[in-house]
């Protein structure tokens, strides 16, 4: 046989082994930091013995309460090595990137909001998540007593498919930073951390961001709605300077769903994700 046609073969035997033998691709959660990079199954982690079975209440995703198959996320990162990282860069299939302090996750341990990984087994799948066609699997961040650390509703990706340690959106993305001279308490700094965990798991801001669900803000599109370019520069310029002037309340509800209780003004809410 030529090697052309032992490659052939081959190729055909490791299709046919994948396809027609073996069973369909299995959900794969990836968790990495610097080189190392820990591709684990969904069966592996149903497997493991620190699964346990959780409780999620209705609210963030789902009008019902959940019970969830799940690992704590510490669990998940102890193999790594988190020196010089700050954040969970959370990515779903869906194009959302969320990025989660890692100290937020830490704090699990001292009494604060606890992280978990909870893992749809394919034999018996979740629901459909409210006004969704699917359900948040194969895998979602879910929170045990969120109010603790007061988790916002973006800091509970579903669809997950990766997380990644990285840096502070302000060092990945320096465009993001606010006037750097400005006091701690300064609105600007405000906005500058309310749009890294609300706004930017979806919208970049002049390039600056990972995810490309919505448009980016601070180069409004043209869109159907000619106004809504100014909408979306006044906001952007008004997130970033943590204020949220009234009249645009109105775009700002698109994401009310998944802004904490207390942060949501009563207006009408949009669901995007
Ligand atoms: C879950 C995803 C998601 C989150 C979170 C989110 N948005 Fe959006 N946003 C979108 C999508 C998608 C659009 C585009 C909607 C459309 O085209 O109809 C959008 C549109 C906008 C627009 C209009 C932009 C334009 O040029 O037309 C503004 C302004 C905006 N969002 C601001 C915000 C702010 C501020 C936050 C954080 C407080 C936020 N969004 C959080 C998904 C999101």
């Amino acid at each position: 046989m030529s090697t052309l046609a032992k490659l052939g073969s081959a190729l055909l035997f490791s299709l046919c082994a994948a396809g027609a033998y073996g069973q369909p691709a299995q959900p794969t959660l990836t968790v990495m930091a610097g080189p190392i990079a820990n591709r684990i199954t969904a069966a592996e982690l149903l497997s493991r013995p620190d699964l346990a079975s959780i409780q999620i209440p209705p609210g963030v995703d789902y009008d019902v309460q959940l019970t969830v198959q799940a690992v704590p996320l510490l669990d998940l990162l102890v193999a790594l090595s988190l020196e010089g990282y700050d954040r969970l860069e959370a990515t779903a299939t869906d194009g959302f990137v969320a990025q989660i302090p890692l100290a937020l996750i830490e704090a699990g341990k001292n009494g604060g909001s606890v992280a978990w990984v909870a893992v749809e087994d394919p034999a018996h799948p979740w629901p459909k998540m409210r006004e969704k066609d699917a359900s948040a699997g194969p895998f979602y961040l879910v929170w045990q007593y969120p109010e603790r650390s007061r988790v916002a509703n973006e800091q509970w990706p579903y669809m997950l498919e990766k997380l990644t340690a990285v840096q502070s959106p302000e060092l990945r993305w320096p465009q993001l930073k606010v006037n750097e001279t400005l006091p701690a308490d300064a609105p600007a700094k405000l906005g500058e951390t309310v749009f890294a965990t609300q706004c930017l798991p979806c919208h970049r801001l002049n390039g600056g961001g990972g995810s490309g669900i919505g448009p980016d803000l601070g180069r409004p599109m043209a869109t159907r709605l000619g106004a809504r370019s100014e909408i979306g520069k006044n906001l952007a310029t008004a997130a970033n300077a943590g204020v949220f002037p009234e009249d645009t309340a109105g775009r700002r509800a698109r994401s009310l769903d998944r802004l904490p209780e207390a942060d949501r003004k009563p207006a009408r809410p949009m669901k995007i994700r």
